[in-house]
């Protein structure tokens, strides 16, 4: 397939280049090249590339800062999708874009499916949720895929993060009642291969197994990288100033990515070795 990927600088962009680059013909676009957010230079691409598949990576991703910069982050996240399905229309292009966790307000206490109602609690999942309804209005082929909690080689992320502190300052603080999936990016990239293989359409949920709290995977990030003699402090959300409030409990249920595909993704710790000891290249 002849596949154009937006934002493929980003974290899970540029494993969906690498993953996806031995078998498909791939074609990468980042801000320096276009401005998703311009409806003009999304046609552009568009028109340049000609693609079967676009693959939108493209976004406004922080979630603090959207609070500040409400506007900003819904040009990019909800009128970016929009441009897109606009300069799609007329083409034979299916549509594969990434969402988030976010856009559930966490208050189920159970994992969340696809068929749940999103109602998301700051700014970003707002956004992200706005695009969502762009994309399933949109009258041609699509994939929406909800994600949560990544990490991988090219991006700021939690796991760096900890690591980076830990060494530095040998003192972590982490909130222990926020619960996920921790989502290597590798493995992502790896699953919606498998789906554009498949010719799946719809919306779906991937994430590695198993839920955790922010605590718990800077404790395991800790174990498994065997950085000992590190103070580590479980705290509440209440007590971080943090301006965007996250939902307590925003695990994916992968169950029908599993019945499509017949696969199931590893679980969060396994995938987290694998990231540290390849990736990061940490020595056991
Ligand atoms: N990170 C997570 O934990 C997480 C969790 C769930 C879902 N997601 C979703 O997964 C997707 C990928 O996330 P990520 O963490 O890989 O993001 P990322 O690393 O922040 O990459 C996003 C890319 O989009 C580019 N971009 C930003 N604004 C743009 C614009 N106006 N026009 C064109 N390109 C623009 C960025 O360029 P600059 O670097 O120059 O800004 C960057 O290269 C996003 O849709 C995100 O919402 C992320």
């Amino acid at each position: 397939m002849r596949i154009l990927v937006l934002g493929h600088k980003g974290m899970l962009g540029s494993d969906i280049m690498a993953r996806l680059a031995d078998d498909h013909e791939l074609i990468g676009k980042d801000r320096e090249d276009f401005d998703i957010s311009q409806a003009e230079s999304c046609r552009s691409v568009m028109e340049e590339v000609d693609p079967e598949v676009v693959i939108n990576c493209a976004a406004y991703t922080d979630v603090d800062g959207a609070e500040e910069h409400r506007d900003l982050c819904f040009a990019v996240n909800a009128r970016g999708v929009e441009n897109l399905c606009r300069s799609c229309e007329g083409r034979n292009v299916k549509i594969v874009h990434i969402s988030t966790d976010y856009v559930f307000d966490g208050k189920k206490g159970a994992l969340y499916t696809e068929d749940d109602v999103p109602h998301p609690l700051n700014i970003y999942g707002a956004s992200k949720r706005a695009g969502e309804e762009i994309l399933t209005r949109w009258s041609g082929a699509f994939l929406l895929i909800r994600t949560a909690w990544m990490y991988g080689k090219n991006g700021k992320n939690f796991v760096t993060t900890v690591l980076n502190k830990a060494l530095n300052e040998r003192y972590l603080r982490v909130v222990d009642d926020q619960l996920g999936s921790p989502t290597y990016t590798w493995d992502l990239a790896g699953a919606i291969k498998l789906l554009l293989e498949k010719g799946v359409e719809g919306v779906f949920h991937i994430t590695n197994r198993g839920v955790c709290s922010w605590f718990d995977f800077a404790r395991k990030i800790l174990e498994l990288a065997r950085i000992d003699g590190v103070k580590i402090e479980p705290i509440k959300s209440s007590e971080l100033d943090r301006k965007a409030i996250r939902p307590s409990f925003s695990g994916l249920s992968s169950q029908k990515f599993t019945q499509v595909t017949g696969k199931t993704l590893r679980f969060w710790q396994t995938a987290l070795d694998d990231f540290l000891f390849h990736d990061l290249n940490l020595s056991r």
